[in-house]
């Protein structure tokens, strides 16, 4: 396993249950995967020093957790040097790595999006804004981990996000907004072709309690969701299909999980971004609720064999998962605070380190993602906010309504938002 956070802990630790696991790693990993997994050392922008550990540890299949070495070409590496890898190759990564690319394939698959458009100079810049908003959605162009788009009503703070990545040099994409709640589909997707959704996640982006403040990486997370058409999961696979068909046909085919960021808007669900892996959080309630063993699911992928899988298996139950951020996050966070009562089930590590003197203590931005499962949402919000309560990490914050929406009906339905 390639990454160090509580998305790779999350997937070590569905890895280390499954039996057909006989050794498992983690480079660079964290204090939790260190717990279930050998700790090794690598630089994950170098795809070389990827391929060398995994070949020299004697890897059958190398996961990639996130996106910066995929992007860098780490499973190409992989795979050259002869070892099945969980991961697309650079080339399909730039669905994620480059928003012009994503668009542009979109366009050419059919597939319901914002409409865009790229600006890359400041003369132009105000006549560009002219044509949307408000709200205004301006992105970098580039990778930025979630925090690189301002969504506002407010056309001055719009103007001045745009033009402080163009005075940077960086081009910057504005879009129509998409009006609608959003949801995260995961879809394994092998080099044939086939795609396997998993089970559709809601994710809460913003920073503050009822969707306040910027946006971050992501504070939390459930599933399933009871609010949404039983179709959502045809519906993604229609979404998903012709993008992968389309990638093939540029020569760049996807293998690994191809992440569709969906706004069910009242014109049917749009496309607001595509990843190029497991979604953190997402992936530790989806990971919470799967039964299937994981280990042969993605080796599966991995070799092009998932049209031979059975059909997956789900808990029936929810998950819910509250991310504990440290303070200044989604800003610059302080590191190196003291972490206590993260000991024991239900706690996923992200930014932890272990001293040298055994005491772990933040290292990153999200610190610890808390995990709770039950029969329903209530319940698993219950047990995750429980657990939470019982850490202590000197200035950490967390949003206390995760999955609240969701736990309401109106007329007897359940609500997303
Ligand atoms: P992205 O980095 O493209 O995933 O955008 C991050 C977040 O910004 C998304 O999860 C949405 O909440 C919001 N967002 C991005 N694009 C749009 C859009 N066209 N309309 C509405 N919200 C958007
Ligand atoms: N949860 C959002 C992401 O992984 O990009």
């Amino acid at each position: 396993m390639i990454g160090a956070g509580a998305r790779e802990h999350a997937l070590v630790l569905a890895l280390a249950n499954d039996l057909a696991v006989t050794a498992l790693a983690c480079a660079p990993g964290n204090a939790g995967t260190a717990a279930l997994a050998e700790q090794l050392a690598v630089d994950v922008t170098h795809p070389d020093a990827i391929a060398k550990l995994a070949t020299s540890w004697s890897a059958d299949l190398v996961v990639v957790g996130p996106e910066l070495p995929l992007v860098a070409g780490a499973a190409d590496a992989v795979r050259a040097a002869g070892i099945a890898c969980f991961g697309p190759s650079a080339g399909a990564a730039r669905i994620e790595g480059s928003k012009a690319f994503a668009k542009d394939v979109m366009t050419a698959a059919g597939v319901p999006t914002a409409r865009s458009e790229l600006v890359d100079n400041p003369g132009r810049l105000d006549a560009a804004l002219n044509h949307f908003g408000p709200p205004w959605v301006v992105k970098d162009d580039r990778l930025a981990a979630g925090k690189g788009v301002v969504v506002t009503e407010d056309l001055e703070v719009a103007r001045v996000h745009a033009l402080t990545l163009l005075d940077d040099g960086h081009p910057v994409l504005l879009e129509s907004y998409l009006d609608g709640p959003e949801i995260s589909l995961f879809c394994l997707v092998d080099a044939n072709a086939t795609v396997v959704p998993l089970l559709p996640a809601q994710d809460f982006k913003r920073v503050g309690d009822g969707d306040a403040g910027p946006n971050t990486g992501g504070m939390g997370a459930y599933a399933p969701l009871r609010w949404a058409p039983e179709s959502l999961t045809a519906v993604g696979r229609q979404i998903v299909a012709p993008v992968v068909a389309e990638l093939a046909r540029r020569g760049v085919p996807f293998t690994g999980l191809l992440y569709a960021g969906l706004a069910l808007t009242t014109a049917g669900p749009q496309v607001i971004e595509f990843n190029c892996r497991f979604g953190d959080p997402e992936t530790q309630v989806v990971l919470a609720l799967l039964r299937t063993p994981l280990a042969g699911l993605l080796m599966a992928t991995a070799i092009g064999a998932l049209a031979q899988q059975p059909p997956l298996q789900w808990d029936s139950g929810a998950a819910v998962v509250v991310v504990l951020a440290a303070e200044g996050y989604p800003g610059t966070p302080r590191i190196g605070d003291v972490i206590t009562g993260a000991e024991g089930p239900g706690v996923l590590h992200a930014g932890t380190r272990r001293r040298d003197d055994g005491v772990v203590v933040s290292a990153g931005g999200r610190v610890l993602s808390v995990i709770g499962t039950g029969a329903d949402l209530a319940a698993a919000r219950e047990h995750a906010y429980q657990r939470v309560q019982q850490v202590r990490l000197p200035g950490g914050h967390y949003r206390s309504d995760i999955g609240l929406p969701a736990t309401r009906r109106e007329n007897g339905r359940f609500v997303a938002r």
